[in-house]
């Protein structure tokens, strides 16, 4: 297989280790980690990826600290901010998945201002999952198909995986193609994990601050080496290849 992935999705996880293990607070580890962010749209931008998407607070994260919940926060609206002349530039669109609703105002108000102020960006589609958990996002999905269903607007027997698509908030983007999670941990953590059921799973021990464009070469390149078979035999990937 030689097609770079359309979809590329990253599990940015490990700024407070980085941060630790350079005698550093965490909130450097953050701050240092959204420099990591802007460099890799930016490089994803360049090699001509159409859609990435950034777990940049997960649902689970409320759990955190206020103090550090609130730095987050601040850190995603200062991202939208600093990058906007520049998503304007590269005519990327920004846009957001997840549960907006427990965000504070001004960050909710200045993620709303970055979408409306990016929507007719053609060469990229750039997503920040923000209060975001897969799970949340089917239940959401699921109670709004019930809802249909009580009200007479949908049949049980209407209901299929494209109907299921349309209700959650991932609905405007394709499947993700990579998912990439740095940190050394093996797991989703809740992260697409109902569009991710065919994803390439590229897992990188480094910590998200260091991650660069030598690594998410790598990470394309390992996706262009694997056979994607859907099921099929590899036989049959190469028959209809
Ligand atoms: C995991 O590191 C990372 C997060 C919880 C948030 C990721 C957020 C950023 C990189 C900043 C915001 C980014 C954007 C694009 C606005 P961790 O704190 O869990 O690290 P640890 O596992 O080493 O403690």
């Amino acid at each position: 297989m030689s097609c770079k992935p359309e979809h590329i999705a990253i599990i940015m996880d490990g700024n407070g280790r980085w941060a630790a293990a350079h005698g550093e607070p965490r909130a450097v580890g953050h701050r240092t980690g959204v420099k990591t962010a802007t460099k890799t749209f930016i490089a994803c931008h360049d090699r001509g990826i159409a859609h990435l998407t950034l777990y940049a607070f997960s649902f689970a994260n409320w759990r955190r600290p206020q103090e550090e919940i609130d730095l987050l926060m601040a850190l995603c609206q200062q991202f939208v901010e600093d990058n906007q002349a520049q998503f304007i530039e590269r005519s990327v669109r920004l846009q957001v998945i997840g549960d907006l609703e427990e965000l504070p105002t001004a960050t909710r108000r200045a993620i709303e201002a970055g979408v409306d102020a990016t929507k007719n960006g053609e060469s990229m589609t750039l997503t920040l999952a923000l209060g975001y958990g897969g799970r949340n996002d089917l239940v959401g999905a699921v109670r709004a198909i019930a809802a249909r269903a009580q009200a007479g607007l949908l049949l049980p027997e209407e209901i299929d995986e494209t109907s299921l698509r349309s209700f959650l908030t991932t609905d405007a983007l394709p499947d993700p193609d990579l998912v990439i999670r740095t940190g050394g941990e093996k797991r989703l953590s809740d992260f697409l994990i109902f569009e991710s059921a065919y994803a390439e799973l590229f897992f990188a021990e480094l910590m998200w601050p260091a991650f660069d464009e030598t690594v998410l070469d790598e990470a394309i390149a390992a996706y262009e080496r694997r056979e994607r078979r859907y099921g099929r035999t590899g036989a049959q990937v190469a028959a209809s290849a």
